[in-house]
């Protein structure tokens, strides 16, 4: 009965929802377990092009069961309007269950992650504005709304009333900003509760009796491991409690930690990041925008331009042992067909010492020389090939150089975003 998950091993975006469509085919479950619609996982197959916020990509198997897990902060809004695209093409949810433990993002959490984002100024983060932090930040404080209070008329009366003063006070007092109506809110966000309740059940339960069944259940991941607020570059990370990593998993579910079998991890072939913070292999040159136009690097859920870089392998290799991964996954290979020459950046100096592990301090971070190794471009369309000995021998190269610097064998590489367009090299599932 394997528990896999699957998770982000840079800063997002790796292509984890492509890679969860593939597996998906294998396994009973699929299950989110960490963040809010700040995700954006896009998935391409037969039914269509899809950009999911908080479905698990999972969805399109209308024989798989899909769940949102306790670990998520879920605008009831996005759901209802993800829910009514997917079926608007064709794509059933009646095998998709939403945790009543979830929290909900509410809209003073999205009015505040703007406010605080201009209060930072020069440090704002680049959050996607989804209201996810500080729906996170009240889960932790206590005094969040819950998917089981929302569709409930008096839990959710009881629950606002207590709520809603506290956030006016804070709206008003320390940014500046108008109150909300205890009316309009209850109303608005009751009739997504009534809208919602259908899907609302003890999700970890329903694991816990697959798992009995001895059913193969897949956990999504989202965001990058280098955005965990732990793990990644502090302050310049996402805040979702638990986290996107795999240790995040078990408790975003209501599962053990020993249930989890199996950690896959997906990088891009090179990497890229939306928002701000540090990110050493950056290429701000001709490079850098070449890689953007060529892999279309536009952020899923804002549209912003993604910076990109080389292969950062000292933050691969530091992600593939914080996650204590099983195999890894390398998304994009195709991206990098008509490069002559490919740089990967195999350790970081400070003052001419190389620095052994990943810093803790992004101004150390800050202060790291990139070092490279260069490798020959391929200069051959990948899209169409299947097999791994099919692939030009520099591509080939390339993808071997890439897993022993992991230290990780790679199980998939990805050679376009559809469904069909990977190379199993080694089964996952
Ligand atoms: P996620 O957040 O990890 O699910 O990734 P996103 O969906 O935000 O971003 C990954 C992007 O890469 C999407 O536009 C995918 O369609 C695309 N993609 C995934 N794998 C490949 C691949 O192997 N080649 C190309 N060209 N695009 C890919
Ligand atoms: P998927 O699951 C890429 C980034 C934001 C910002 C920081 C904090 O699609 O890989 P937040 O709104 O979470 O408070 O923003 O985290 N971020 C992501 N970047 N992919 C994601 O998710 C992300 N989720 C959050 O850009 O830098
Ligand atoms: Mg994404």
């Amino acid at each position: 009965m394997p528990v896999l998950v699957v998770i982000g091993g840079q800063w997002g975006d790796e292509g984890k929802g492509r890679t969860i469509d593939l597996l998906a085919q294998n396994a009973t479950i699929v299950a989110r377990y960490s963040a809010g619609n700040n995700a954006g996982h896009t998935v391409i197959n037969e039914k269509g092009t899809f950009r999911l916020h908080l479905v698990p990509a999972g969805i399109f198997y209308a024989d798989k069961t899909c769940l949102i897990g306790n670990g998520l902060v879920i605008d009831p809004a996005v759901l209802l309007e993800e829910i009514e695209g997917l079926q608007s093409k064709g794509v059933s949810v009646k095998n998709l269950y939403v945790s009543d433990r979830a929290h909900i993002t509410m809209p003073y959490h999205i009015l505040i992650d703007r406010a605080d984002e201009e209060l930072r100024g020069p440090a704002a983060i680049g959050t996607t504005f989804r209201g996810v932090g500080p729906a996170f930040v009240d889960k932790v404080g206590r005094i969040g709304v819950r998917m089981g209070d929302l569709i409930s008329p008096e839990a959710f009366r009881e629950r606002l009333s207590l709520v809603l003063p506290y956030k006016n006070a804070v709206l008003t007092k320390l940014y500046g900003l108008e109150p909300l109506d205890f009316d309009t809110v209850y109303q608005k966000y009751g009739e997504y509760g009534s809208r919602l309740a259908p899907f609302v059940t003890d999700t970890a339960a329903m694991v816990h009796d697959a798992l009995g069944r001895g059913e193969t259940v897949l956990l999504e991941g989202a965001q990058g491991s280098l955005l965990d607020l732990d793990a990644g570059t502090y302050e310049y990370v996402t805040s979702s409690v638990p986290s996107s990593t795999a240790a995040g998993a078990a408790l975003g579910i209501g599962i053990g930690p020993t249930q989890i079998t199996r950690v896959v991890a997906v990088y891009k072939a090179y990497v890229t990041r939306v928002g701000n913070g540090p990110m050493p292999t950056e290429l701000t040159d001709a490079t850098g925008e070449e890689l953007r136009e060529k892999g279309q690097e536009y952020g899923t859920t804002t549209g912003r331009p993604r910076r990109c870089g080389w292969f950062d392998a000292v933050a691969a290799r530091y992600t593939a042992r914080l996650n204590d991964i099983s195999a890894a996954v390398i998304t994009r290979l195709d991206v990098l067909d008509t490069f002559a020459s490919l740089k990967v950046c195999t350790s970081y100096h400070i003052n001419g010492t190389p620095v052994d592990t990943f810093p803790a301090s992004i101004r150390q971070l800050q202060r790291c020389e990139t070092i490279y190794e260069e490798m020959p471009g391929w200069q051959e369309p990948t899209t169409d090939i299947r097999r791994f000995p099919d692939l030009p021998r520099h591509a080939q190269d390339y993808v071997k150089r890439l897993e022993s610097l992991i230290g990780c064998p790679v199980a998939l590489v990805s050679v376009g975003p559809e469904r069909d367009q990977a190379i199993i090299v080694k089964p996952i599932i």
